[in-house]
């Protein structure tokens, strides 16, 4: 007995194609959208039915996409197309790779590598329309204004499929017809193991065209039926640049509406770019201009924009993250990152903590409730709980030759342009001075100055640089300081 779970015996996603409009030294499928390749937005698609097996077809650039597929889905069976063209071809030689051991029984999927936007939803459609309807081939199929250069259905009096009849070989009145073959289909394995042994390259391309099997599996008595689909971005390929983009567009279009149907503010959709692997907690707000990349994560009450790009990066409870760009960082429960910060990877902040104007950070651990505000420079460094790094701190941790550590303990406050070259160590509880240039470790609850006392030479500008602005005004501030101290207490 088969489990109600269980998925079709087989997915076949074509993906042999070369791809030339896209004219570009990357294959076609590798190509991104959402933070995915075209061919890792098939892979999704495709898992998403729960196959028993997976199986790509490749053959342009085969080893570039063998490595990718298998990085991505390493249960994926890589299968290579000889030189006989055609989608026919390609699924025949899926098919035999797959029977191998043993002979496939059921519904067999077959998807393309570049359509992107093909959904779950609609792939669980067509399957559980060619399961519930008992069909040897279900195609799924869209109604074009334009129609040319796809397969166009054929359907009888009846309004039955019977066949399909591609673009190069169809005549005037076919031509006319407007639903199209997407290319996605559900088979039944062995209708289709007998019919693509039947199919010949006799037609105008020279190729051994898979639309042939919906003809010989209706002439073979199977019942062949279609699932029409008014949703044309979900068959569309991208088959050049331009059309790669509208696609990435209406993605990113869906995306950011699924994740305001879940609650999360988005001021303006427009300009916010959501990857589709990226994760958000409801009542997350985004302002415009914001763009999450990758692995990102943002959780509840936190709000993130204007004008923000972050790929990899984990964002705490009620946090604010304004005007950065970010990598591979954690920013934790409401801390507090920007304007105009650059967050590099390994940076980990903890709760509470800030990271400010104009700070570059990376790899570096700063704990709970420590501040870095304003204009700095930390990496490779630790800092621990409630410290305040002070305005234009920098630590210095590149010796020309190698990288070293900089640890802060809790509690500390630094002065104004410090600088901790290291290897250096700072206790807990520890101050800096102003401009202090941190070359030995300073010990808890020590003060560390480093810049010789100040000696104020009086008089110099007068002496040295007379008939100037500045010794004009100086010698006015020194007259009316020593000659009438008393006048402006007078005079007010
Ligand atoms: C095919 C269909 C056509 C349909 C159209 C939808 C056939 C004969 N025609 O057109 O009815 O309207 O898709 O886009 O099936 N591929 C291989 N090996 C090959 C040839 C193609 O793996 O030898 C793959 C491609 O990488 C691509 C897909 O199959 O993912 C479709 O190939 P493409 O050449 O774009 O489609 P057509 O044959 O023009
Ligand atoms: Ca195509």
């Amino acid at each position: 007995m088969i489990p109600e779970n269980a998925g079709p015996a087989a997915v076949i996603v074509l993906a042999a194609g070369a791809g030339t409009r896209m004219k570009s030294r990357t294959p076609k499928i590798l190509h991104e959208i959402g933070g995915l390749s075209m061919v890792g937005h098939a892979l999704r698609a495709a898992r998403s039915i729960n196959p028993q097996r997976l199986a790509i077809v490749v053959r342009h650039e085969r080893d570039l996409v063998e490595s990718h597929v298998a990085a991505l889905d390493p249960q994926a069976l890589i299968v290579d197309q000889d030189d006989v063209p055609g989608t026919g071809r390609a699924v025949e030689a899926a098919l035999q790779a797959l029977d191998a051991g043993q002979a496939l029984a059921g519904t067999v999927v077959v998807t393309y590598g570049d359509v992107p936007l093909l959904s779950a939803e609609l792939l669980t459609e067509l399957v559980a329309t060619h399961e519930f309807e008992g069909n040897a081939v279900t195609v799924l199929t869209a109604v074009l204004d334009d129609a040319t250069g796809y397969g166009r259905i054929l359907r009888g009096e009846d309004g039955s499929v019977t066949g399909i009849r591609e673009h190069k070989d169809s005549s005037e009145a076919e031509k006319l017809i407007r639903e199209v073959n997407s290319g996605i289909y559900a088979f039944d394995a062995a209708v289709l193991r007998e019919a693509l042994a039947k199919v010949t390259t006799d037609n105008a391309q020279g190729e051994k065209y898979l639309t042939d099997v919906l003809g010989l599996a209706r002439e073979a008595g199977g019942r062949v039926a279609a699932v029409v689909t008014a949703d044309r971005w979900q068959v569309e390929g991208a088959n050049d640049r331009v059309q790669l983009a509208a696609l990435g567009a209406e993605l990113n279009r869906r995306t950011v509406e699924a994740w305001m149907r879940a609650g999360v503010t988005v001021v303006d959709p427009a300009t916010t770019w959501i990857d589709s692997t990226v994760t958000l907690d409801e009542d997350v707000r985004l302002l415009p201009n914001t763009q999450l990349h990758g692995t990102t994560t943002v959780a509840r009450d936190a709000v993130v924009g204007p004008d923000t790009t972050l790929t990899d990066v984990e964002i705490g409870e009620g946090a604010s993250v304004a005007r950065t760009h970010g990598s591979g960082s954690v920013i934790g429960p409401r801390a507090a990152v920007g304007p105009f910060t650059y967050l590099r990877p390994g940076t980990v902040l903890g709760e509470k903590g800030k990271i400010g104007a104009f700070y570059e950070t990376k790899n570096v651990t700063i704990g709970r409730g420590s501040k870095l505000s304003h204009l700095g420079y930390a990496g490779d460094a630790e800092i621990g709980e409630d410290t305040n790094i002070g305005c234009g701190n920098i630590t210095a941790n590149y010796d020309g030759e190698k990288k070293h550590r900089t640890v802060i303990g809790s509690g500390v406050r630094t002065g104004s342009n410090t600088v901790f070259v290291a290897p250096v160590t700072v206790g807990d509880g520890a101050y800096s001075g102003a401009g202090a240039v941190i070359r030995k470790d300073v010990p808890a609850g020590a003060l560390a100055l480093s810049v010789a006392a100040q000696r104020n030479a009086e008089g110099w500008v007068p002496a040295h640089r007379p008939g100037t602005r500045s010794a004009e005004l100086a010698q006015a501030a020194t007259n009316d300081s020593s000659s009438t101290p008393a006048s402006t207490e007078e005079g007010k």
